[in-house]
């Protein structure tokens, strides 16, 4: 089967499920006391079935069970869910990256070799700090002799593991912060995500901060700590591939990158996001046949997914065609994001644009207006990367590009 020329396409599939909420996490997540597990594996089924005739003709590069708490999941659910859309892609384990995110528990550690035998062959585990009481701070249900634990089980069978930590946390000084990276490094394989802690409207954080029982650390020390982090992490090898991701080269995550490479993709769950193009069959005012790109939304509350997909054989809440100005938007959202940067294809794929058209509302050439500021660089084989500075003032970069743009 020649499939090297279809289209790429990833699957995520949201579990929305914690054991306990953390202070910081806005993600869908829940807790709950009695889960219908069998429904979920009906449900979760039923649904790539509606997405099969997507699945059937693309060129599918990865799965992810994200969350909530996916290692929560049974590993039965999880091996069922993986054989049909390998079944519907016609590919191969082997063929593919299949990630699951896990906490790193004692009950869930022991649940790895299970969910290998179901077919996952990367884990994303939630470590989030080495010390006790930062973990305390942050809320989490696990100590952190049980994440080097977690890490070691992954080490011992996983050719690939990556695990997250959280970092400019209150009163974190720069040597705390070092020290953390300095044992993260004599244990992290080939990937790393190093989030510095944001405060999300509406979680338990944001009403702390703004009564002022904490403080975020100064926007000096920040940016202190940032640039630590890829000195530490350049010299052990690991790349800075994207705002918050490290990676020993080519060991870059396939899933995220298809979200940053701006390729299409399938949230099956709970609240999951997907972007999908396919043709409209003349559903506009102008009746001709086109091909759009189309962004899908499920429900979000469980229990509302859940009942949906049970009653009407569908979670979906919207499948909406996206503006030119919205997918212009997020193709260099995206792409701005990675340290390699982005080509011309997606633009080209999309909105029939090269890199030499875009130009502002005046006729000036954007690209070479952000290069002579420091915030991007051109290559000869037609890449358009940020900078450093570029990918430190990300913000500011992409609204640039997508504020002054003509398209
Ligand atoms: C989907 S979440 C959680 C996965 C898993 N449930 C866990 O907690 O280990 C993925 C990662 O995002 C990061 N994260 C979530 N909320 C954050 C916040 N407000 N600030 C910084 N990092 C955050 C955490 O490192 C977390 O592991
Ligand atoms: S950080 Fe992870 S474990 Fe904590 S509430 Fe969010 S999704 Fe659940």
């Amino acid at each position: 089967m020649v499939q090297n020329n279809i289209d790429s396409l990833s699957i995520y599939i949201h579990w929305p499920f914690c054991k306990s909420k953390c202070p910081y996490c806005d993600f869908n997540s829940h807790i709950y006391e009695n889960i219908d597990y069998d429904l979920w594996e009906e449900c979760y089924l039923k649904e790539i079935d509606n997405f099969s005739y997507i699945i059937k003709n693309r060129n599918l590069k990865s799965i992810f069970f994200g969350g909530g708490t996916p290692s929560l999941m049974k590993p039965k659910t999880v091996e069922k869910i993986i054989e049909k859309i390998l079944f519907l892609s016609n590919k191969n384990h082997k063929d593919l990256e299949i990630t699951l995110e896990a906490n790193p528990t004692s009950v869930e550690n022991s649940k790895f070799i299970d969910f290998k035998s179901a077919g996952i062959n990367r884990v994303s585990i939630g470590v989030q700090s080495f010390d006790e009481m930062e973990l305390k701070f942050l809320g989490r249900n696990h100590s952190s002799e049980e994440a080097m634990n977690a890490i070691s089980i992954a080490s011992r069978n996983f050719e690939r593991f990556s695990f997250d930590l959280i970092y400019a946390l209150p009163n974190q000084s720069l040597e705390a912060w070092k020290k953390t990276l300095h044992k993260a490094m004599e244990i992290a394989k080939t990937h790393i995500s190093l989030y510095q802690l944001t405060i999300e409207v509406g979680t338990k954080f944001y009403s702390i901060h703004k009564s002022g029982g904490f403080e975020l650390p100064s926007s000096e020390l920040s940016s202190e700590l940032y640039s630590i982090t890829g000195e530490i992490l350049a010299k052990n090898n690991f790349n800075h591939y994207e705002i918050s991701n490290y990676a020993v080269r080519g060991q870059e995550s396939v899933h995220n990158l298809s979200y940053w490479n701006y390729d299409e993709y399938i949230g099956i769950g709970p609240g999951a996001h997907g972007r999908i193009f396919e043709n409209d069959n003349g559903s506009d005012e102008t009746n001709e046949d086109v091909d759009r790109l189309y962004a899908t939304t499920m429900i979000y509350a469980p229990e509302g997914w859940l009942r949906s997909v049970k009653e009407n054989s569908s979670g979906l809440r919207e499948k909406i065609p996206l503006s030119k100005s919205e997918i212009f938007a997020e193709i260099f959202m995206m792409g701005m994001r990675l340290s390699f940067g982005m080509n011309d294809s997606k633009l080209k794929k999309y909105l029939d644009l090269n890199f030499a058209d875009i130009v502002d509302v005046r006729g000036n050439k954007i690209f070479d207006k952000l290069t002579s500021q420091g915030l991007i660089e051109i290559s000869d084989n037609n890449m358009i990367a940020p900078t450093k500075r570029g990918i430190l003032l990300n913000n500011y970069l992409v609204k640039s590009i997508v504020n002054e743009a003509k398209i």
